[in-house]
């Protein structure tokens, strides 16, 4: 059975040897787990292992949401690092490995956790909603850890620089103009300024490009410097796709969330265009169509609720038909599709 090293204990049995990033061997088969061998796992940036035999069902399945403790650290510590309140670089690499460890640990990840008010604070959140659904793809894509934090703390720092644009502008609830779209285009280059004069040395180039290029798209219709397809790097590629996924499904004030399904359909639709076929497919992998509580409208035209989801087909999770409670799952039952998501007016209706 795979485990994540998160969820080793000592007295568990290697079922399989594990090797090093480079190929050596780390620990044999059949070795005997010991809380030193689980920390020389770590250290070593090993994510996963298989472990003999069947482990209680309790070990693995843990569920719990991301806590809200990581989540709202990380935001402080990004407005820390915005304030100068001597937070460095390297505070923000640890912010990131601990996100990195609650989504090892099988944390659900949720969304729209914070009520987004104030542009920094929308800022804030969406960053580390990026990171985290930035690692989500690259543990998708089979990056180890020294690259998921790179990966991570790119993706974290992706918009640093919307801190040091007019809020009046970023808030605006009506169309921009071309100048205020300028301004607005300013800011991978502030941030990856800002971050280069913060101790910008202490991380990996590769997380800054993230900074620079997160709005760059694959057909070279991005800013800032209208990069095409394979002069993007894969991380800032991954950052996009994040990115857009996140701001599209969020409430903004001058527009309302895309339902989450419309969103996945349309990064799917969109193939090669503005963004990676591979990134958008690893992608949309980590991410559900139906979050478990959505209401949808089935082909039978029952109205039903998501329960849980089926890894392997995400438009077919399984579901509570409403109001009879019955349970089904529509991996199997094949002659039912999710028609739509209701909308906020049409579950008004449904409340007697
Ligand atoms: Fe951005
Ligand atoms: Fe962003």
């Amino acid at each position: 059975m795979k485990l994540p090293i998160t969820h080793l204990k000592p007295g568990m049995k290697l079922e399989k040897p594990v090797y090093g990033s480079c190929g050596e061997l780390l620990l044999n088969r059949g070795i005997v787990l010991t809380k030193r061998y689980i920390e020389a796992l770590r250290k070593n940036n090993v994510l996963v292992v298989e472990i003999e035999g069947p482990v209680p069902f309790d070990e693995i399945e843990i569920k719990e949401e991301l806590s809200l403790t990581v989540r709202i650290n990380a935001m402080q510590q990004l407005c820390s690092f915005v304030k100068k309140d001597n937070v460095s670089v390297a505070d923000i690499k640890d912010t990131v490995e601990a996100l990195l460890e609650e989504i090892l640990s099988g944390k659900e990840i949720i969304d729209h956790l914070v009520d987004l008010c104030s542009a920094d604070l929308y800022t804030f959140a969406h960053s580390v909603d990026v990171c985290m659904l930035s690692l989500l793809c690259g543990m998708k894509l089979g990056f180890n850890r020294e690259k998921l934090l790179a990966l991570g703390i790119g993706a974290i720092l992706h918009d640093l620089g919307k801190t040091l644009i007019d809020p009046q502008i970023l808030n605006k609830p009506g169309k921009l103009t071309q100048q205020e779209f300028e301004i607005i285009m300013t800011h991978p280059l502030k941030g990856w300024k800002l971050v280069e004069e913060r101790g910008g040395d202490a991380i990996h180039p590769r997380s800054k490009k993230v900074i620079l290029n997160h709005h760059e798209r694959y057909d070279g219709s991005g800013y800032p410097r209208k990069l095409k397809a394979g002069e993007i790097d894969p991380f800032s590629a991954i950052c996009a796709v994040a990115d857009v996924y996140n701001a599209m499904t969020t409430d903004r004030v001058y527009r309302k969330a895309f339902p989450a399904h419309e969103v996945y359909e349309m990064l799917l639709a969109s193939g090669n265009a503005k963004f990676d076929k591979d990134v958008i497919h690893a992608f949309l992998s980590c991410v559900k169509p139906y979050p478990v509580g959505t209401l949808v409208k089935l082909s039978n035209s029952k109205v039903a609720c998501v329960v849980s989801q089926n890894d392997s087909l995400p438009f077919r999770p399984k579901v509570k038909v409403l109001p009879s409670g019955e349970i089904l799952d529509l991996e199997r039952e094949l002659s039912v599709v999710i028609e739509a998501v209701l909308s906020p007016e049409e579950i008004k209706d449904l409340i007697p």
